[in-house]
């Protein structure tokens, strides 16, 4: 095995264009006005036609594959991935029923096995590709809901979350019929992570009341500070209370595949469920995730449904109707772009392209620990780092515009999409770097433009 660089990658067709290429191109009121135009159906247009008006409105937006775009998680699809995906497309198969497509329906759930063995669960797990980590964790709680929470007792549930969780898992509780009521946020500690004395004490203090605790939802990687929940203590709790234990690991689940880092995440093992992003660090295209269950029967539980209109789809254990695992009858065969990219890079480059962004993370901090006035609001975990520029002396309202100036002006001169967040209360700026294209040089180089940047802009202030 030849050990990975970000030179492999730089040789690919998207990183030519990648780094030639605005990181955004904003759209002004006159190309509004013009793609306006483009909008509604209109006399037949030839192919050639359409596709320049196809580059033209595409030609507007954040390139979420370049090197230099470092907000968000970046979604840096691998070229296997847009091929894997362009094919699937192709084909349309119809994957919600074993009968569309028995290929790609086993290699959906061979697949699913092999993530599911990735991260420690039994050979009980099963699951399935959705469309997102919204849905995925939508998807995975609904099954929680209808395992741990009698029908009757579904104005008592309670469910517990860290207030660092991302905003998909109220929402979706929302969606599950839940009020703001019944969700506790807990708070986290110093490091971003579930204190998880305070979520025994909230759980204990709402059974008294006679409310009814059966959900906690744990972290593996938030998106504002890369924390991962204890989820072994979280564990030992959920099973005390008899509580189901589900993990957002959207962004942090696929460390599972990192060659070095993986123990960081050996707590997946015990989760009932997980909600995983390939869009995300597995580097595929938008529209691929994966919600994971302990026991696909679960799944089957919660979503098993049919109509006499599919009494001719046979559907068995081992022959199923994957619409009875989700939301969506028809679905399109969202796991064939990972499954062509497994077989094409295979998992070893996979996990050295994982290993790249807690590298290059590392290194911005490295970097920004030579430079005068930067603080480190939260340290390198994973392929996140925060961190703002605050001279000594400066109050700190003064220091929020400031680190909002920096992320503007670096991205109006194209140096990099850096965005601002809240950590701790104070403006910071955050990179998330898990694009294989962004070298430790690129990086330290970004760092020391924002410097020049930041001293400037602290003059004119
Ligand atoms: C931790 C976490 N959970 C869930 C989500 C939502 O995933 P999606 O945007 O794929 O719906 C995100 C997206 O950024 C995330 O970072």
């Amino acid at each position: 095995m030849g050990s990975y660089t970000g030179e492999d990658y730089t040789k690919t067709l998207e990183s030519i264009s990648a780094q030639t290429s605005p990181i955004f191109r904003p759209a002004g009121e006159e190309d509004l006005a013009r793609i306006r135009e483009l909008a509604l159906p209109t006399q037949t247009r030839t192919v050639e036609q359409v596709i320049g008006e196809m580059n033209d409105i595409y030609s507007f937006r954040a390139r979420v594959g370049h090197p230099r775009f470092l907000t968000a998680i970046p979604s840096v699809a691998t070229p296997a991935s847009w091929l894997g995906d362009i094919l699937a497309s192709a084909f349309n198969a119809f994957s919600g029923v074993w009968l569309g497509g028995p290929g790609i329906a086993t290699i959906e759930l061979e697949l699913i096995a092999w993530l599911a063995a990735q991260i420690g669960l039994p050979a009980s797990a099963g699951g399935i590709f959705v469309s997102g980590g919204s849905v995925a964790n939508l998807t995975a709680m609904t099954a929680a809901r209808d395992q741990r929470l009698k029908q009757d007792d579904r104005g008592k549930g309670i469910i517990y979350f860290s207030d660092e969780t991302h905003f998909c898992v109220p929402k979706a509780l929302r969606i599950l019929g839940f009020f703001d009521h019944q969700m506790r946020k807990i708070p986290s500690d110093k490091k971003f992570s579930m204190d998880v004395a305070k979520l025994e004490e909230a759980i204990v203090a709402d059974k008294s009341q006679g409310l009814v605790p059966f959900l906690i939802v744990a972290n593996c990687g938030t998106t504002n500070t890369g924390a991962i929940d204890p989820m072994d203590e979280i564990a030992d709790l959920a099973q005390e209370h008899n509580m189901w234990l589900h993990v957002d690991g959207a962004y942090g689940a696929s460390v599972a595949l990192s060659g070095q880092y993986r123990s960081l995440v050996a707590g997946l093992r015990r989760a009932d469920s997980v909600a995983w992003d390939a869009h995300k660090w597995l580097f595929q295209t938008f529209g691929c995730a994966i919600t994971l269950v302990r026991d696909r029967k679960h799944l089957a539980e919660s979503f098993t449904l049919s109509g006499d209109y599919l009494q001719d789809t046979v559907s068995g254990e081992d022959q199923p109707n994957l619409f009875n695992y989700g939301i969506e009858l028809t679905r399109p065969a969202r796991h064939m772009r990972l499954w062509f990219s497994l077989r094409v890079l295979g998992a070893d480059t996979i996990a050295q392209m994982i290993d790249h962004g807690f590298l290059v993370a590392a290194a911005a901090e490295a970097k920004l620990a030579t430079l005068e006035h930067w603080k480190i609001t939260s340290p390198a975990r994973l392929s996140t780092i925060t961190f703002r520029f605050c001279p000594e002396g400066m109050d700190e309202d003064t220091a929020d515009q400031l680190n909002g100036i920096i992320s503007r002006d670096a991205l109006e001169q194209n140096i990099a999409m850096i965005q601002t967040t809240q950590v701790h209360g104070q403006t910071s700026l955050r990179v998330c770097s898990i694009n294989p294209l962004t070298t430790v040089a690129c990086m330290e180089q970004i760092i020391e433009q924002l410097h020049v940047i930041a001293c400037k802009s602290a003059l004119e202030l």
